[in-house]
């Protein structure tokens, strides 16, 4: 009987080489890799050989990078999703394609099961799970991380080393760190002391704000239906419009967040996050969506924000609710087109312009000069029936009275003898 097939999500480090090895032995099985190309620095060339020298009968590398902003950031960047109302989520996006990337390499190859090296007490295990379980019921998914009998980096390189595995340099850097082309989120080391102000290292892809260039960059962005086309003038492909954004933002130190944060798991955890171009669209998109959309359906749109960015975090990206939301997402961009400026200046992103063929903004309406064409004599009775049910309430119990004294902030008002 041939061997059972398993599909490992492998990046080349320390973890996933051991991984490959590892369920060699104790599966007994075929184990192939998979690694998806979601935009890293670090160079992937070398990753398919190291695969196959650690043991892999077959080794695949996909790049994902404009699949991965097409079809799961930029509806993510239209619903305006923050995680608690700060994190771009480029970690949580990213993980739903690469279980896909698993489940088609699964298919296509005739694996019964995908492994993933995620640990046993963060988000990312549950995102990949449930997402396989969503697109491929059938498959079964392992975590290492979760079973195996190694308690400690230097364990896991003295297996490596045992069976030939190269260890990288890599190994020596202090932080966990996981990137892609929407952003970088660093945890671990001296980190987990959330009282503790973050080291230069910790940083990746940015410059400190202090030491970013004395002059603010002004950069002006295109958006299409709510979709970002264009930078300062040209028309670019999803992939060089995000790294273009990435260069100049993270040039003036845009984008840095450090955050406590609520996992699906129930821990608080601390993390450094960068994103020079998720921070740039984010703020640029909802500018130009506070110009162009209906004020009940902006409103609307802000609170549905918070549940598209709580499913996204909490794994349930390939959901009937994400796909729901979408379409009215979609519905609401159709007017979302339009040309925003901003200046970014030492860490900050500020707004320095607007303009959108669908724009709301009416100068006519909105002036105070001659030029105004606001019925003012109509405010009169709008404000009578508008405020009619407070007026009747107080007629009937009291005069505007309050209804409860605030005394305690009265007293605290009162000067002390
Ligand atoms: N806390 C982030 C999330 O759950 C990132 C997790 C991975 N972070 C890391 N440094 N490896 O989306």
């Amino acid at each position: 009987m041939s061997k059972e097939r398993i599909v490992v999500a492998y990046s080349g480090g320390l973890d996933t080489s051991v991984m490959v090895r590892w369920l060699i032995e104790r599966k007994n099985a075929e184990v192939i890799t998979f690694t998806g190309d979601l935009g890293h620095s670090r160079e992937l060339k070398g990753v398919k050989e190291k695969a196959i020298h650690t043991g892999a009968v077959k080794a695949y590398v996909s790049d994902l990078k404009r699949e991965f902003l097409e079809e799961y950031v930029f509806p993510a960047l239209k619903a305006g999703a923050l995680y608690e109302e700060a994190y771009v989520m480029a970690t949580s996006l990213g993980r739903p394609l690469l279980a896909k990337g698993l489940v088609e390499i699964a298919r296509k190859e005739g694996a019964t099961m995908v492994a993933h090296g995620c640990t046993g007490k963060g988000n990312d295990q549950v995102r990949f799970e449930v997402s396989v379980a969503a697109l491929a019921p059938d498959l079964q998914s392992i975590a290492p991380l979760r079973e195996w009998e190694f308690k400690s980096r230097e364990e896991e390189i003295a297996y490596a080393q045992k069976h030939g595995i190269p260890v990288s340099a890599t190994i020596k850097n202090p932080y966990s760190i996981d990137e892609n082309i929407w952003g970088t989120s660093v945890e671990c080391g001296v980190l987990e002391d959330p009282m503790v102000e973050p080291p230069a290292d910790a940083y990746q892809r940015t410059v400190a704000p202090e030491l970013a260039p004395a002059k603010p960059e002004y950069v002006e962005i295109v958006f299409e239906q709510g979709i970002p086309v264009a930078v300062n003038g040209k028309q670019l492909d999803p992939v060089t419009l995000v790294q273009t954004l990435n260069e100049i933002g993270g040039a003036h130190g845009v984008g840095r967040l450090d955050l406590v944060e609520n996992r699906l798991v129930g821990i608080k955890s601390r993390e450094i996050y960068e994103a020079p171009a998720a921070t740039i669209l984010h703020f640029a998109h909802t500018e130009l969506e506070r110009l162009t959309l209906d004020k009940p359906v902006f409103h609307m749109k802000h609170q549905l924000a918070a549940e598209y960015a709580n499913m996204v975090y909490n794994g349930l990206w390939f959901s009937p609710l994400r796909s729901a939301l979408d379409a009215f997402v979609n519905e609401t961009q159709r007017t979302v087109s339009g040309l925003v400026r901003v200046k970014l200046y030492r860490g900050r992103v500020d707004i320095a312009g607007r303009s959108s063929a669908h724009s709301l903004y009416n100068t006519k309406l909105a002036t105070y000069t001659e030029e105004d064409t606001f019925d003012h004599q109509a405010s009169k009775g709008f404000i009578t029936i508008y405020g009619l049910p407070v007026k009747t309430y107080n007629q009937v119990n009291g005069s505007g009275v309050p209804l409860q004294t605030p005394s305690a902030l009265i007293a605290e008002a009162e000067p002390v003898a």
